[in-house]
């Protein structure tokens, strides 16, 4: 694994010690996105009100939903508890931040909640009041347009009432800020990363112990508790063999006997920001050959389109350039046939049988982050499913992962169906493949001025994988020695 530099890290750490998440930074940059979609809008009259989510029971239950904070909520506030809300005032730019209403009764079970004085100095916020003054807050702002998201968790009705619920240009505004990131939530990506990186490498390392896909989620998720990372991203992909054709698969229930390939996408949370990441292994610690054939395709998918990211590069392009990377790879593996063309391999869509995501997504606080601008209507079967659609800039985090795969669902209704893709593939050839199920290579990537950053550091290189795998098996390595 490459290391983070020890500078790196210092300065990460340092960042996440010394400075508050920037929430003022935030609203100031919605403000402007905003005045600038909608330049009639009166910024004198003009507010934003949030609220946070609440802390969800079950049905028919005692107990609550695990706490998942609303992902605008805590872009404008940084505020991870429940029940609170936001008010940020255009033209005076006063953030106001409202904690839940003291509940007496709740503190021998919950503890004492965060004072007024405790939740100012750690948020970075201009005032802090508590969720009883939200009315006459509110009130004050007659005749104001007040932009919220939704109004879910608006208790009050005459709240309610002063407010612009799902506005258009409110939502471009938020998303278009949340896109690019700064640096303290850089600083939040590269700690999730690091994270990461050590879990995936555990997961490789322990061999010895995993004998079903359910051990790598135990392995990954143990790793990232131990790390401080109470949460993922998403839930893990954990699949062995054929399973891993299966794009989203999180059953991760099988048995790793007689199979030979693995896959595991997984990302750990850090402050509500994620990483994204995927590798894939052989299980004996040897790759087959064809396992190890389709590796190198997909890495060399990976590489070639690396090689490209940097701003004004639009992404439909590179997932094209990946596209076109598989055709050229399938061509010298003969499961293309070799009398076409890559072009006209590529114009018949026959690789999207095998490549059927897209290249990448945004990455932040949510795992597909907003603003990608994805088209699921798009008729192109290439393009349908890519959810970044735009030209590439600095301060974008996005995902390069491309992958392979044999489904037999696939198969049937991308290629089967289609008279002019299946003349192109030598199916006795491609059935030898069916085996692998398939193989992802995911990394997240830092779009930066002078080209981009890769903020992932766990191995990619199938002969150092292979090695890890290997010595774990024989030297009986485990994940112990990851994490010491
Ligand atoms: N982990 C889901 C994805 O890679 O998009
Ligand atoms: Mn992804
Ligand atoms: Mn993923």
């Amino acid at each position: 694994m490459t290391q983070p530099n020890e500078d790196q890290i210092n300065k990460i750490e340092k960042i996440l010690r010394d400075e508050k998440y920037p929430a003022k930074s935030h609203n100031l940059k919605v403000k402007q996105q905003l005045l600038s979609k909608n330049p009639k809008l009166t910024v004198e009259s003009t507010a934003i009100f949030i609220t946070g989510e609440n802390s969800e029971p079950i049905k028919y239950s005692d107990q609550s939903k695990t706490f998942r904070q609303s992902r605008y909520f805590f872009y404008l506030s940084g505020c991870n508890i429940p029940s609170s809300s936001l008010l940020f005032n255009l033209h005076d730019e006063k953030l106001t931040l409202f904690l839940p209403d003291v509940d007496e009764e709740n503190i021998m079970w919950s503890g004492p909640p965060l004072s007024v004085e405790e939740a100012y100095s750690k948020y970075d916020v201009d005032e802090v009041c508590y969720a009883s003054d939200i009315l006459n807050r509110i009130k004050e702002l007659s005749g104001f347009k007040i932009f919220t998201t939704d109004l879910d968790n608006v208790s009050c009705d005459s709240v309610k009432s002063m407010l612009i619920a799902g506005d258009s240009d409110f939502f471009y505004a938020l998303d278009e800020s949340r896109m690019i990131k700064d640096s303290y939530e850089v600083a939040l990506l590269r700690k999730a990363c690091e994270i990461t990186d050590k879990c995936h490498l555990a997961v490789m390392s322990a061999l010895p112990i995993e004998k079903n896909e359910i051990h790598f989620q135990a392995e990954f998720t143990y790793h990232a508790i131990r790390q401080g990372s109470k949460y993922q991203g998403y839930d893990p992909i954990c699949c062995s063999g054929p399973n891993c054709s299966t794009l989203h698969y999180i059953t991760n229930d099988d048995t790793l006997e007689n199979k030979n390939s693995v896959l595991i996408d997984a990302g750990a949370e850090w402050e509500n920001y994620t990483a994204d990441v995927t590798r894939c292994f052989p299980i004996n610690g040897k790759w087959s050959k064809e396992h190890r054939e389709i590796y190198d395709t997909v890495l060399d998918m990976q590489t070639r389109v690396m090689a490209q990211i940097k701003p004004g590069i639009l992404w439909d392009d590179l997932h094209k350039l990946a596209h076109k990377v598989l055709i050229e790879r399938f061509l010298q593996l003969n499961i293309f046939k070799s009398n076409y063309s890559v072009d006209e391999i590529f114009e018949r869509k026959a690789s999207v049988a095998f490549f059927p995501h897209g290249l990448g997504h945004l990455l932040g606080m949510d795992t597909h982050d907003v603003g990608g601008n994805p088209n699921y209507e798009d008729p192109d079967p290439m393009l349908k499913y890519l959810r970044l659609r735009r030209t590439l800039q600095a301060g974008m985090v996005v995902t390069n992962e491309p992958g392979c795969y044999f489904n037999p669902y696939l198969i049937k209704e991308f290629l089967e169906m289609h008279e002019d893709r299946l003349e192109v593939v030598n199916m006795t050839i491609m059935n030898k493949y069916l085996y692998v199920g398939g193989v992802r290579i995911e990394d997240d990537i830092l779009v930066t001025e002078a080209g981009h950053e890769n903020l992932t550091k766990i191995t990619s290189d199938p002969d150092e994988i292979e090695k890890i795998v290997s010595d774990s098996i024989s030297k009986g390595l485990s994940h112990f020695h990851v994490i010491v």
